[in-house]
């Protein structure tokens, strides 16, 4: 079993990898977005009151976010590991996942940083949309929605965009990752489980990096 964090800006494509890792390998993808995501779909008193929060690209409580992942730890059979994805984002967090982990006999086993320019991540979530059935992440340039206009995952024709993949959002979410999540980088570091990749290359490329550091 292993257990792992990608940690990176908007855009690096934690969540492209993630679903990767999940075919091909028999882990569980766990994504603070797409968990608050479903709440504020299915009209959570919680999904309420962090709709206007996550739409301006700002950071959803540590007390909310905290929940959402121990619910899940709990819940979740872990045949081949956990993948944290978006999580964790602030120093809290990260020694909340810390105990979370030890209490049930787990440790990380690696932190892979996803390095890519800002340029870059405008370009890639401006540029992103995703199927509303299954979640499957598309891109305008690099993986177009299917011309026949269905999901090639599911078939569903439910192509949609996310409220805060907006630049003037994104500008608030990058503020966020260099104030709030980029110290995890020095964070995990010192406890050496950082692994820095550059995630500039094309998705193949960033999924053979990955998988050279878990094999
Ligand atoms: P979240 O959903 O986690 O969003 P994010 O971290 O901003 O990351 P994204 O999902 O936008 O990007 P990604 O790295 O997954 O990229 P993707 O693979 O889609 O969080 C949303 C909000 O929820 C936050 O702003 C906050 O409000 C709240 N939140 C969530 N977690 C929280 C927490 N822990 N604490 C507090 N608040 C929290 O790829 C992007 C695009 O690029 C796609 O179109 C894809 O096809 C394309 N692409 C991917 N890889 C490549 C490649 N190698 N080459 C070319 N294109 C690529």
């Amino acid at each position: 079993m292993t257990n792992i964090i990608l940690l990176g800006p908007p855009g690096a494509g934690k969540g492209t990898q993630a679903r990767k890792l999940v075919d091909e390998r028999d882990m569980v993808q766990l994504s603070t977005g797409d968990m608050l995501r479903a709440a504020r779909t299915s009209g959570t008193e919680m999904g309420k009151k962090v709709a206007a929060v996550m739409d301006a690209g700002q950071l959803v409580t540590d007390e909310i976010v905290i929940g959402l992942i121990r619910e899940q730890l709990e819940d979740t059979s872990h045949a081949g590991g956990f993948i944290f994805d978006g999580f964790p984002r602030t120093l809290a967090q990260a020694d909340a996942l810390g105990e979370l982990l030890a209490d049930m006999g787990q440790s990380l086993d690696h932190v892979i940083e996803m390095a890519v320019d800002d340029e870059a991540l405008v370009a890639r979530i401006t540029a992103r949309s995703t199927c509303g059935n299954c979640g499957e992440v598309y891109n305008d340039q690099t993986k177009p929605w299917p011309a026949d206009g269905k999901c090639a995952n599911c078939g569903s024709t439910e192509q949609t965009r996310r409220a805060d993949d907006t630049e003037e959002a994104l500008k608030t979410r990058l503020l966020a990752y260099y104030k709030q999540t980029s110290p995890l980088i020095g964070y995990y570091y010192c406890k050496g489980d950082l692994t820095a990749i550059n995630a500039l290359g094309t998705m193949d490329e960033v999924a053979a990096e990955i998988a050279g550091i878990l094999d």
